[in-house]
């Protein structure tokens, strides 16, 4: 979709510059021209949001590390060192520890905004299967990062995920133990993972890359899943256009994290984690925060320690099938009314399994857990390869062009969109 780019630079060290080495038309292409649906919704401004969000915690990351210290006998007092004693010390922390709340209710969005509009299907596989590998980055990034303080949540929510390991035959206990570096959660495993906590973003940063990059090969979906066909009647360029609005919701964003800095910043935290951590006492409740608690609670609906941990990493793994599961013709939830039922009852299980995963793991709420699980699974499993093959879907509209002027749009939007039309080549 970007294409060889038409960019000139207007100035001669540009022009020169340009000839060597053309970074300017590269993005002039990709955030200037590149035709953008007209129809997209707010929907689509989360991949902007996700990537500001991304910035965020590195910047603050990296500050935040210059401070703290990664040892047993120090971390939890030099993050209380950073809370009090350094300037805008409580900002920085505040903003890294809601960041990371703020960047999966984003994720969450966006990957429930690919669902609804069928944006994993072809030919956008690849851009979807890169946004599974993101996902799980990023857990693996949040868990280690919930560590690092060492109170009693970090070291015994370390405890329960590391001895997960343990359960598979034969090489399980050696797992651990190398993951560990020891017998047990101890100094060593603080060390790796604040080393991998370090590292792991500038990982997701280098597959976001891939991501947008697949992004601008095959060019956007839209909320109607009909694909650009005429590209002056159905694009507007992404500057102006998906500039500003993508900044509005950027604005809007951060007005919902700051209220979380600066009003209720431990809202989404447990108060356990204000307690040094200690081995020989045991909390009476060991939870994971909250974005993990649907997966949580996957792992603690089967009765079998392997089986639960299978079913636990199968519940991700199970999205990068996505492409080959949906059946279905038609993209777009808004033209297929059953999928759309099937839908909505799936988000109501997701939010339902993250209420139970944070519920004792005994009686009616295990019992729930499974009708959950199972549910979830036959969302992806049964579900979608089924109904695709059965579904009446609704007539389409013919190019996107003509579904926003079904909705009262004018011919003047679509003479708007013409009058761009040069910058779109
Ligand atoms: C750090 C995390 C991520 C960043 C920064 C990111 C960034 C972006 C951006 C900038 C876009 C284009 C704008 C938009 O459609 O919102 C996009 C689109 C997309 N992303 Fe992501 N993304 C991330 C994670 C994910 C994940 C976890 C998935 C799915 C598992 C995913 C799946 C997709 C898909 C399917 C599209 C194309 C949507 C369409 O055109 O309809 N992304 N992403």
């Amino acid at each position: 979709m970007s294409g060889p780019s038409t960019y000139v630079p207007k100035s001669a060290i540009g022009r020169w510059f340009e000839s060597r080495l053309p970074i300017m038309g590269l993005m002039h292409s990709s955030f200037v021209a590149y035709p953008t649906p007209k129809n997209l919704n707010y929907f689509w401004t989360f991949g902007g949001i996700l990537s500001l969000m991304l910035g965020v915690q590195i910047i603050t990351g990296i500050v935040l590390a210059m401070h703290y210290t990664p040892h047993v006998d120090y971390a939890f007092q030099s993050v209380e060192h950073i809370m009090r004693d350094v300037n805008w010390g409580w900002f920085l922390r505040y903003t890294h520890a809601n960041g990371a709340s703020m960047f999966f209710i984003a994720v969450y969005i966006h990957m429930l905004r690919g669902l609804y509009f069928g944006s994993y299907k072809a030919p956008r596989e690849v851009l979807w299967i890169l946004g599974v590998v993101i996902f799980l980055l990023m857990m693996a990034t949040a868990f280690m990062g919930y560590v690092l303080p060492w109170g009693q949540m970090s070291f015994w929510g370390a405890t329960v995920i590391t001895n997960l390991f343990s359960a598979i035959p034969l090489v399980g206990e050696s797992i651990t133990t190398w993951l560990w570096g020891g017998y047990s959660v101890d100094n060593p495993t603080l060390n790796r993972f604040f080393s991998l906590h370090y590292l792991l973003p500038f990982m997701i940063a280098a597959v976001v890359v891939l991501h947008v990059w697949a992004l601008h090969v095959s060019g956007q979906n839209n909320p109607t899943g009909v694909e650009v066909k005429d590209v002056k009647r159905d694009t507007v360029p992404f500057t102006p256009y998906a500039t500003i609005k993508d900044g509005f919701a950027m604005v809007v964003f951060l007005a919902f994290f700051s209220w979380f800095i600066f009003y209720v910043p431990n809202y989404l935290g447990h108060p356990d984690n204000y307690i040094d951590a200690n081995p020989m006492v045991t909390p009476a409740h060991i939870v994971p925060e909250w974005y993990f608690l649907p997966f949580y609670a996957i792992l603690r609906a089967i009765p079998d320690k392997l089986g639960g941990v299978i079913a636990m990493f199968g519940s991700i793994a199970v999205l990068a099938f996505l492409p080959w599961l949906d059946t279905s013709r038609v993209k777009s939830a808004s033209y297929r009314p059953v999928y759309r039922v099937f839908f909505w009852v799936f988000v109501v299980c997701g939010i339902g399994l993250g209420y139970l995963g944070a519920m004792p793991a005994e009686g009616g709420y295990v019992i729930a857990s499974r009708i959950f699980t199972v549910y979830y699974f036959a969302f992806f499993l049964i579900i979608m390869p089924l109904l695709g093959l059965f579904e009446t879907p609704k007539p389409l509209p013919a190019s996107i062009a003509d579904s926003v002027l079904a909705r009262g749009g004018s011919a003047s939007a679509v003479a708007a969109g013409a009058a761009h039309a040069p910058e779109n080549k």
